[in-house]
């Protein structure tokens, strides 16, 4: 050890610390980072969710900028184009249905020459090769704004709900669905849609299902994009503010196990947690509980935040979007459904 300035000769010297281990060693270059990342990050893990509606011009989504809902179909095939040449070749399809073709049990979900089917067959004619998602769920379609069919007196009807999400689901497939999504949290909705899928000789279409869908705040900006959200006090019935029947308790962890088990035993392909970020513990319980692929889903809210902060300029943008996709993938995610898509597989380059 060299003798430090200041101190007298013949003062032991305390450095070198007699560390065994330095771990910052193996942080010293941006080679040697590279080389021992742990998880990387790629176009291939991106799922890009799309929304569309039945006119012409791609419209501005105010709450989450950047966002569009396209045109069907210019602005649509436009899209998938651009995500297709910096490598994101999966999506997933959200139709905004018109009010007047909104019912209470919201059989639009399953209209063949439906938004949602028309996108389905225009995308897979157009990139036969594109992997395609669909969302199984009815409130895009249903005028009370919830996932399944709300009876007079509030309750949302498990039973009936599902032979609705069984009949939209075999729809999206026969429109050339690769992947079916239900994200509607029904119990038995998987096994149910597997059979009915089986039956109708599409053994080959998976299920991506929503496994741990939590009652989210983070889904305000989704639902202003396709004025989804559930209708209370705008109906002479009893129509449930929030989707707390269904969707799990922001306090669960060992729910979302059970959950995992049962979609697992009947049937399902990939398991989904949602939201993301605030949700990155149950990502990593699903992945080690399960050997099925896991996706984590980076919803509209968490999408907002970053934009909001990016917009005045209190985030690096970019570093930060990075980052987050990162993390998710360090917790175990396979998948990552974001907004983010397209930019994100830029800046990966
Ligand atoms: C439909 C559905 C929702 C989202 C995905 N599918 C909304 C909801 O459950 O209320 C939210 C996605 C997002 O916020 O980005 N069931």
């Amino acid at each position: 050890a060299r003798p430090k300035p200041g101190v007298p000769d013949g003062t032991p010297m305390p450095y070198p610390m007699e560390l065994p281990s330095r771990p910052r060693r193996n942080r010293r270059s941006q080679t040697f980072r590279d080389a021992i990342r742990e998880v990387n990050l790629s176009p291939a893990n991106i799922i890009l969710p799309l929304f569309v509606h039945d006119g012409e011009d791609d419209l501005p989504i105010p709450s989450m900028p950047g966002a569009f809902r396209h045109g069907w179909k210019t602005g649509l095939l436009a899209k998938v184009r651009e995500a297709r040449s910096v490598g994101v070749n999966q999506v997933v399809i959200f139709p905004k249905t018109p009010e007047s073709l909104k019912t209470s049990t919201g059989e639009e979900a399953f209209n063949p020459n439906g938004l949602a089917q028309r996108s389905i067959s225009l995308l897979k004619d157009n990139f036969p090769d594109l992997e395609v998602y669909t969302d199984v769920a009815l409130d895009p379609y249903n005028c009370d704004g919830h996932d399944g069919i709300v009876r007079d007196d509030g309750v949302i009807l498990n039973d009936e709900t599902v032979e609705y999400l069984c009949r939209q689901a075999v729809s999206q497939a026969e429109a050339g669905a690769d992947v079916v999504s239900p994200s509607d949290m029904m119990d038995g909705r998987i096994g149910a849609i597997r059979t009915a899928l089986d039956e109708s000789g599409f053994t080959h279409v998976s299920i991506m299902s929503y496994c741990a869908k939590y009652a989210s705040a983070f889904y305000g900006p989704f639902r202003d994009a396709l004025a989804s959200a559930p209708a209370a006090g705008k109906k002479n019935r009893i129509i449930p503010p929030n989707k707390k029947t269904y969707q799990m308790d922001a306090g669960n962890y060992r729910e979302a196990l059970r959950e995992a088990v049962a979609d697992e035993d009947e049937g399902a392909d990939i398991l989904l947690v949602k939201p993301g970020l605030p949700y990155l513990d149950v990502v990593r319980a699903l992945r080690d509980a399960s050997t099925l692929p896991i996706a984590a889903y980076h919803v509209s809210g968490e999408y907002a935040m970053l934009k909001a902060a990016a917009e005045k300029g209190w985030l690096d943008e970019r570093e930060s979007v990075l980052e987050t996709l990162l993390c998710f993938r360090r917790a175990g995610a396979d998948l990552i459904l974001t907004y983010y898509g397209v930019e994100a597989a830029q800046w990966m380059e």
